[in-house]
């Protein structure tokens, strides 16, 4: 981790080479200190200072910290969790380096599009993990709706889709200590003003982009702090109403029941299904092709019809 920090430090260039060796000896409270400081600017694509004007929440985004490039939000989130975050506190990123998507993949993240981490301590157990991620996807969508998308749509678990094309990814990831969930992390790509020839070929044709849908550039910064809104809305709803308004929202907006799917588990088990619903614990409900049913925990559905 250590390491990760020194080389963001690197692609900020405030620091010279010399600076950045004698930095690698600096305990982890005084490099956190470092990165806050240095996330404390504006960049030239992204300005705290336009996110944080009338920004309507009591607690998501209070602090905002923004980086010119990072290797990935959710990698230094994490590392900011274990060193005395407010929560609610956001990490955002004009560019990304290594970004992660899920299963290991990984995430392109060109200048253009919105990267942002945001640290939660949420007080719930593994088990409410998926939740937190259908829950975020309801956050991204009404957030799209607000600026002018029709009608965007939810793949299960967590991709944002515009006309059947991905706009948006989320990666969810805890910071456990001894079992227990100190911190969430929640990471969100917003495709936003990107042109589709930035990504690599072979994700052209599943990708849109918020520029392409809309056929203008938006502002970003808008963009985040009606993101922002909308997540910290959701998040209150979670944890003072429970899961069963969101999973409705969720439902509404669904771009998989009803579908024909292959699912993919973990450990290579591949298998065709219809997709029936989302369950309370936010599985995926499929019905295999010899009639019995499964809930989906955790892979990927690859659509088929
Ligand atoms: C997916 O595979 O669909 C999830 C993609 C999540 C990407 C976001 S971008 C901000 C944050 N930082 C990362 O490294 N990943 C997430």
């Amino acid at each position: 981790m250590q390491k990760e920090i020194v080389n963001l430090l690197k692609k900020e260039q405030k620091f010279s080479d010399e600076t950045i060796e004698e930095i690698k000896d600096v305990n982890l409270n005084d490099f956190a200190e470092i990165v806050k400081e240095i996330g404390k600017q504006d960049t030239d694509y992204i300005k705290s200072s336009e996110i944080s004007k009338d920004l309507n929440t009591k607690y998501i985004g209070k602090n905002l910290y923004v980086f010119k490039e990072v290797i990935s939000t959710n990698t230094l989130a994490k590392f900011l969790s274990m060193n005395d975050v407010e929560n609610g506190t956001v990490i955002i990123s004009e560019k990304q380096t290594q970004a992660k998507g899920r299963s290991g993949k990984h995430w392109a993240s060109p200048l253009g599009g919105v990267w942002l981490s945001i640290i939660l301590n949420p007080n719930v157990d593994h088990s409410k993990l998926p939740l937190i991620t259908l829950a975020t996807g309801v956050a991204v969508a009404k957030t799209l709706e607000n600026i002018g998308v029709e009608n965007p749509e939810i793949k299960w678990p967590n991709d944002i889709m515009i006309n059947g094309k991905k706009v948006c990814g989320i990666l969810t990831e805890a910071v456990a200590k001894f079992n227990t969930i100190e911190n969430v992390i929640i990471g969100v790509g917003i495709d936003a003003n990107l042109d589709i020839e930035q990504f690599p070929e072979e994700l052209q044709s599943g990708t849109t982009t918020l520029k392409k849908e809309l056929g203008r550039d938006g502002n970003e910064n808008l963009l985040i702090k009606t993101f922002l809104e909308e997540f910290e809305k959701i998040s209150e709803q979670f944890s003072h109403e429970g899961y069963e308004d969101i999973l409705k929202e969720w439902r509404k907006r669904s771009y998989s029941i009803g579908k024909i799917v292959e699912v993919r588990e973990p450990f290579n088990t591949y298998y065709d299904a219809y997709v029936l619903g989302i369950s309370k614990e936010g599985a995926l409900v499929v019905e295999k092709i010899d009639g019995t049913l499964e809930k989906v925990i955790s892979g990927e559905c690859i659509i088929k019809n």
